[in-house]
């Protein structure tokens, strides 16, 4: 071709990235790759393997191993060993291995971004230039929460052995992302990376003995789902964590229901790309090429519904077709290539039908041609417009590089189409309008918010969902307290809780003839229980002590709703939310008496004991209105222009579940911590105490707050708090109980992938520190990152 035609023609010319040692490497394991454990390599018990592909040509890369019980068990053993002796260790040492690892991630950068792109298909450009990076920034960060870990988490102490499991979209980043934080925190790993992509964990594996970490820290086993449901199933594991999709996550979290282990789910998305009228428009279709065409759209939260504002829906609409036809897709060590291959041919298929069921919907599909291929896996960025809102392609997560888009007129429109999914893992939000995006940010239901920007990441933001899109968060210091535990729990014993012994019914004394009974509290008024039953609670002597109402599941139906009509109550300011709880301090205290007498009488406590419950229980409230204006976020400051702020946020409904004991103040603590930090409420109270409960609907009433933020139903616990536990509308369930109690909400929760914290041990309720503030707001709020433009 002579110089005059490559001016004329301006076409691309291949320009491969060298594959020559990545082939040396994976000649190394031509027998079959083995599993790391113990610090040592390890052919598998079963002695079967199974084999990866180069996505880009069918070819088979290398032969994975098939790890099995006996492995899984190993793995474990050999984590359980490492733990306690690699948690003792001064954070100093931990760090310096957190360091060395980072340092070697970037010494053979071009060898993970070789076998990654090799594995997964995604183009080298992006290995190289942005998972590698992340990889490496991700030890470097967690480097420093090691060192810092005992001075900054006094109180808390590593959680254990964790079982962690990760999808292929982004293998190395997603391993990153769960042992640096795990490690760096005392903790020890077993590993499973996802089966289509197993290659740089295994490298990884030996960076880890490079390091010099010790063996039994580490554990990487390969395998596919039946070797995640055994690490799942496994009972000498703390904590589970896991990336994928939404329908594994449901399944671990039914799977792992009342063992006690910790359990954190990022999971899948159908992330908004909302472009205003007044957004940068050539930036947008930039933006709209990282959202979702990046890694071929395998993103959990790729920008893949673009919501563009009606008034420039069309011109929007031709500049994106334009410049997705200068999108090259192609074999992904080519160092020119924007789109790479999809992973796996059941992906690819995934995909396939996804698209045509769109088609079949009504809508249009604008899509590149592709060059024939050859052999590999490869899907045409894709757009996909005349989308309604409810159809398939428009709600389900297609995982693949298709662009669904729809219009709105007004920003209101524009957030209610957005929070129109089960998901809430990440939104863009394009405008040159300040307000405007500051404005969307926080009434979009979201854990990532870009405005004007998309598909950022960093160790010191973290990283997760709301909704069904999984809880717990990725990277920064809510993403290093994942792995910790409060250190008060290794002593704790479990709670025991004997039959709750009802009165026989009868009139209450020196009250004959008038029913005393009392009601539910919905929405601020007290209700009759739907069922008309009443139970008699008994004094500690047996007598009647009163009746109350027993709530069924059409008061539990009822409560949620006043609560859900009280959301309201999030968006009041937080010196508002203070100042009620004040109130009710004051008109609890003004009642002290009262209810020290009630006390007494249900436990048969002396008096003045009964009176430091209520104090204690005035001072509980004091406390979380002193933190409901001081429970803040952070603002990060990644190592590139931007900003991220952290908000904490309230989760929404959360139903609780009270403790049998103390009625009033593990009640008081559990109520004030969830509404310091926005939330509304249905408590089910203590059952042989239940009465202290409904004496306190006096003082909300006379307290200010809002009908609806708090909802009370008396009754059965376990029936109740089911009911809560399987409730759609109800976004966290606590419950204080028994194991049985625990595995039974736990399961229920799996539905909506509600926030469970079941804690199956006794607390102290009294000591402020372990229960009267960071503790329960940790519980009670998510954070939404909000990634803003900055200067310098
Ligand atoms: P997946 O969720 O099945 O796999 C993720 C990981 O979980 C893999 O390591 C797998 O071996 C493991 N696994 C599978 N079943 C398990 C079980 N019962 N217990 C424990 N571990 C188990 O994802 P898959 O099948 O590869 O992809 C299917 C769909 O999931 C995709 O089309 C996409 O929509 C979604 N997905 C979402 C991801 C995200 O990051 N949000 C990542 C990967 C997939």
């Amino acid at each position: 071709m002579s110089v005059a035609e490559i001016l004329d023609d301006l076409e691309y010319g291949p320009a491969p990235e060298s594959d020559t040692e990545a082939r040396e490497w994976l000649a190394q394991h031509a027998d079959g790759t083995q599993l790391f454990i113990d610090g040592e390599w390890r052919k598998p018990a079963s002695g079967q393997w199974f084999d990866t592909l180069d996505p880009a040509t069918g070819a088979v890369l290398a032969r994975i191993a098939q790890a099995d019980g006996t492995d899984v068990d190993a793995a474990v053993a050999a984590a359980r060993q490492a733990q306690a002796p690699w948690a003792a260790l001064p954070g100093h040492a931990r760090a310096r291995c957190l360091y060395a690892i980072a340092r070697l991630i970037q010494k053979n950068s071009r060898l993970f971004a070789v076998i990654e792109a090799l594995d997964n298909g995604k183009p080298i450009r992006e290995t190289r230039d942005i998972d590698v990076p992340l990889v490496a920034r991700h030890f470097y960060h967690h480097a420093g929460w090691a060192q810092l870990m005992a001075s900054e988490m006094p109180d808390r102490a590593p959680v254990g052995v964790c079982g962690q499991i990760i999808p292929w979209n982004f293998p190395l980043l997603m391993m990153a992302w769960k042992i640096a934080p795990a490690i760096a925190l005392g903790n020890t790993v077993v590993l499973k990376p996802a089966e289509f992509t197993s290659l740089t964990a295994i490298l990884f594996a030996d960076i880890c003995r490079m390091a010099g970490v010790p063996k039994g820290v580490v554990n990487i086993i390969t395998g596919d789902g039946a070797t995640g449901e055994l690490i799942v199933r496994h009972p000498d594991i703390d904590k589970l964590a896991f990336t994928g999709s939404t329908e594994v996550g449901r399944k671990i979290r039914e799977a792992s229901a009342g063992s006690g282990k910790a359990l954190t789910l990022e999971l899948g998305g159908k992330s908004p790309f909302i472009v205003f009228d007044d957004a940068d428009l050539d930036s947008a279709v930039e933006g709209v090429v990282d959202a979702i065409w990046f890694n071929q759209g395998q993103v959990c939260c790729a920008g893949s519904r673009l919501l563009i504002q009606e008034t420039v829906h069309d011109a929007f609409i031709a500049k994106l077709k334009e410049r997705l036809t200068t999108l090259r897709v192609g074999p992904p060590l080519d160092k020119a290539i924007d789109v790479g291959a999809i992973v796996d041919k059941v992906q690819l298929d995934r995909i396939t039908s996804l698209v045509e069921q769109g088609r079949s919907e009504g809508a249009e599909v604008f899509q590149t041609q592709l060059e024939p291929s050859k052999g590999g896996y490869f899907f045409p960025p894709t757009l996909m417009t005349n989308v309604h809102p409810a159809s398939t392609c428009a709600r389900v997560e297609i995982f693949g590089p298709v662009l669904v888009a729809m219009s709105f007129r007004t920003p209101d429109e524009a957030v209610a189409l957005a929070n129109n999914t089960e998901y809430g893992l990440a939104a863009s939000v394009w405008s040159e309008s300040i307000n405007l995006a500051l404005d969307m940010a926080p009434k979009i239901k979201a854990g990532v918010i870009w405005i004007n920007s998309t598909n950022l990441f960093d160790a010191s933001a973290g990283f997760g969902g709301y909704k069904e899109s999984g809880y717990g968060r990725e990277g920064g210091r809510e993403g290093a307290f994942a792995y910790t535990k409060p250190k008060w729990i290794a002593a704790a014993k479990p709670i025991e809780e004997a039959p709750v012994k009802l009165a026989a019914i009868g009139t209450e004394p020196g009250f004959a003839g008038i029913d005393r009974t009392a009601k539910l509290y919905i929405g601020g008024k007290q209700a009759r229980p739907d069922g008309g039953y009443s139970r008699a609670i008994a004094a500690h002597d047996g007598s009647l002590a009163g009746e109350i109402g027993d709530g069924n599941r059409k008061d539990i139906r009822n409560a949620v709703e006043a609560a859900r009509k009280a959301a309201g109550w999030a968006k009041a300011s937080e010196h508002l939310r203070a100042q009620i709880l004040y109130y009710i301090a004051e008109n609890l205290e003004a009642r002290a008496d009262e209810f020290a007498g009630r006390l007494a009488m249900l436990t048969g406590e002396r008096k003045p004991r009964a009176r430091r419950e209520v104090e204690a229980a005035v001072a509980r409230l004091f406390a979380f209105a002193g933190w409901a204006d001081k429970y803040e976020g952070a603002v990060h400051r990644p190592p590139f222009t931007g900003l991220a702020l952290a908000m904490n946020e309230p989760v929404g409904v959360v139903g609780i579940v009270a403790p049998e004991a103390p009625g009033l103040l593990a009640f008081v603590t559990l109520m004030a911590g969830a509404i310091a930090a926005g939330n509304t409420v249905v408590m089910v109270p203590s059952e042989a105490q239940a009465l202290l409960a409904t004496d306190l609907y006096q003082v909300l009433d006379t307290s200010d707050l809002p009908g609806g933020v708090v909802n009370i139903v008396t009754g059965d616990r376990r029936a109740l708090g089911l009911e809560l536990a399987k409730h759609d509308a109800v976004d966290a369930i606590w419950a204080f109980g028994p194991q049985g109690m625990a595995e039974t909400f736990e399961k229920a929760s799996a539905g909506n992938l509600k926030q469970t914290w079941c804690e199956t041990v006794a607390r102290d309720w009294n000591d402020e520190a372990v229960s009267g503030g960071r503790e329960v707001l940790r519980h009670a709020t998510q954070v939404k990152n909000i990634w803003v433009p900055w200067g310098e």
